[in-house]
């Protein structure tokens, strides 16, 4: 595996690369979840890339981004397993030579669910995103379920603003309790994450948006939102310090 941290020597690997590029963005401390994206985009590209860059922009919280799981070794041991043919690894002066001046808004879908609660951290992502596109120039690129308002925003973005990528949705991985995975559960203990799985069942088995809050309470998660929406029952709620969101999807009856 190539590993690439100068944006200008990846500029100049990427004019010499004309076979079909599969690319996968992430925040690094990697995954289940990203291992399948990547098992995916090999199967269906003939060149691989990963970036890994935890954005500062989208992060609402100074501490969040402080405190988000990075283990950059740990993330090129998997990738090379992978069989990955590159990780581009940008700084944030690369990524950010105007210091975030020239920002990317969205105004109706971002100002919903994680937006009412995360006020910035849309703009932040699809600022990045679209670097990222721009830089890589995939034939696919390829995102998670799991932050599937992120997914439609960056479906509408690439549309938006004639992007020649095809955004590809795969669905949430989850460990055997039924907890998606994500780089923030890291920051989980054992027995949070088994109490972290419980959000999942609620949304599943609970008939009401109503009985799926009070039941989460019950729990002991203090909820942000439940809502249903995009024919998908979306969650987003803290347990201790940890923030978890969730979604699955509904019976189109039931919407
Ligand atoms: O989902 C993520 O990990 C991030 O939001 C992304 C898409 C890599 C942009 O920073």
């Amino acid at each position: 595996m190539n590993i690439v941290t100068s944006l200008q020597e990846w500029r100049k690997i990427r004019k010499n690369l004309d076979k079909m590029i599969g690319f996968i963005p992430t925040m690094g401390h990697l995954h289940e979840g990203h291992l399948s994206l990547c098992e995916r985009a090999k199967r269906e590209t003939d060149i691989t890339v990963v970036s890994i860059f935890v954005n500062p922009a989208q992060f609402n919280e100074t501490q969040d981004f402080e405190r988000y799981p990075r283990d950059l070794e740990a993330d090129r041991r998997l990738l090379e397993q992978a069989k990955v043919d590159f990780l581009l690894a940008p700084s944030a002066h690369e990524i950010y030579p105007d210091q975030y001046q020239i920002q990317i808004m969205e105004t109706e879908l971002s100002q919903v669910l994680e937006g009412k609660f995360r006020p910035g951290h849309f703009n932040g992502m699809l600022t990045v995103v679209l670097k990222l596109l721009n830089l890589v120039q995939a034939d696919l690129a390829y995102f998670g379920e799991k932050d599937y308002q992120q997914l439609l925003l960056i479906e509408k973005m690439v549309k938006a603003f004639f992007l020649d990528v095809q955004i590809v949705a795969c669905q949430t991985v989850r460990d055997q309790h039924g907890l998606a995975l994500s780089s923030r559960n890291a920051r989980l203990n054992a027995e949070q994450k088994i109490k972290a799985a419980s959000l999942h069942t609620v949304l599943k088995t609970t008939s009401d948006l109503k009985q799926a809050i009070d039941a989460l309470n019950q729990i002991g998660f203090k909820v942000d939102y439940v809502e249903e929406k995009w024919q998908r029952r979306l969650a987003a709620v803290w347990l201790d310090e940890v923030r978890l969101i969730d979604n699955i999807l509904l019976d189109k009856k039931e919407v």
